[in-house]
């Protein structure tokens, strides 16, 4: 007897678009990113973006691999805020806590795709009033597009019809080396940031914010993850990016030293989530049908901070009715040198 699809007659969409230098695949659920192929040198591809081997297995797996999360990404404390003096309360998925949007995030959520052409895709969502405890209709949409022959774009927008937070990014894993039975820990990374914050236990931030001079969340100058990745107690923390909030410039970088692989991000957003994976089980395959390393990706996920409907010092994450909310992220890839003679 077939077994019942986890779509439950909603069947994803997969699209791709392409350059000469990158192949992108998109699936309708989550609106995400599945595969993000590049050019070698030498004409091979290789694909540096965690994706599963079926579409059941996000449902199944989750990790909000490649996803767009929301409708607030990263955590709310206790799953509550006061908004004009009204209490919200969300659905808690963690603890106590909210995570992404809650149980049913944007990450489960079939999107209508709007447009698609070889160089850029739109996909769309209506998030209805009360969803997951979020006041007010609000919808969404999520442009990924190629520009030139080295950038994907993803332009994330929402509107709703009445005050309320919205944060919303995506959540893709690289490894640069290709290789997700690897530990992505060798990578180098950069980040503009000056200040960093520090969080309790279940990871929501403390009060305040702390310089990274002299601590394990100095990557000002571009540096081996591994390098004091004991002393950090694992890398799952907001980044206070330099520069203006709102102005797309780039504010990461990230090489595998190996292949020499790089990928450089902006973003308009103020903050970015640096999450060096570290859940991912042996049992779970890469679409390469590869075991999966618990550290096999990186998720750099820019955002605004982490809790800060709850938290008058961050930036503000609400949206009136009539206010377009507007992200955007690129990544500009580059590929290894050309192999010596
Ligand atoms: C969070 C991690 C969480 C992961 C789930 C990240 O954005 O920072 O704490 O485990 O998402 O995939």
């Amino acid at each position: 007897m077939p077994t019942a699809s986890p779509f439950a007659g909603h069947e994803p969409r997969i699209l791709e678009l392409h350059s000469d230098l990158i192949r992108a695949e998109f699936c309708s659920y989550g609106a995400r990113l599945t595969a993000l192929y590049l050019r070698n040198p030498d004409g091979s591809e290789t694909n540096i973006a965690l994706g599963f081997p079926q579409l059941d297995d996000y449902p199944a797996h989750d990790s909000y691999v490649g996803a767009i999360c929301g409708r607030f990404a990263n955590r709310i404390a206790q799953a509550r805020f006061e908004l004009d003096g009204t209490p919200i309360a969300l659905s808690a998925n963690e603890g106590p806590n909210q995570l992404h949007g809650g149980a049913e995030g944007f990450d489960r959520r079939h999107w209508d795709t709007l447009a698609f052409d070889y160089r850029s895709v739109t996909f769309a969502l209506t998030s209805p009033d009360g969803d997951q405890g979020y006041p007010g209709t609000m919808k969404i949409q999520v442009t990924y597009r190629i520009i030139d022959e080295d950038r994907l774009q993803c332009l994330i927008t929402a509107t709703c019809d009445r005050p309320t937070v919205v944060n919303l990014t995506n959540h893709a894993y690289w490894n640069l080396s290709g290789d997700f039975s690897r530990s992505a820990a060798d990578h180098l990374l950069q980040i503009d940031a000056d200040e960093y914050l520090p969080v309790d236990e279940q990871l929501i931030p403390l009060p305040g914010r702390s310089s990274v001079e002299d601590t394990a969340f100095d990557f000002r100058e571009e540096k081996s993850i591994s390098e004091r990745l004991d002393e950090s107690g694992g890398y799952d923390h907001n980044f206070c990016l330099d520069g203006a909030r709102g102005q797309l410039r780039p504010v990461a970088r990230l090489t595998d030293p190996e292949s020499g692989r790089s990928l450089s991000l902006s973003t308009t957003e103020a903050g970015l989530q640096f999450y060096l994976a570290r859940h991912f089980s042996p049992a779970l395959s890469s679409r390469e049908g590869r075991p999966l390393h618990p550290a096999a990706g990186i998720a750099l996920e820019p955002q605004t901070y982490p809790d800060s409907p709850n938290r008058p010092d961050f930036p503000s994450a609400r949206l009136e009715p009539g206010e377009v909310y507007e992200h955007l992220i690129e990544w500009k890839f580059a590929p290894g040198p050309e192999p010596t003679l």
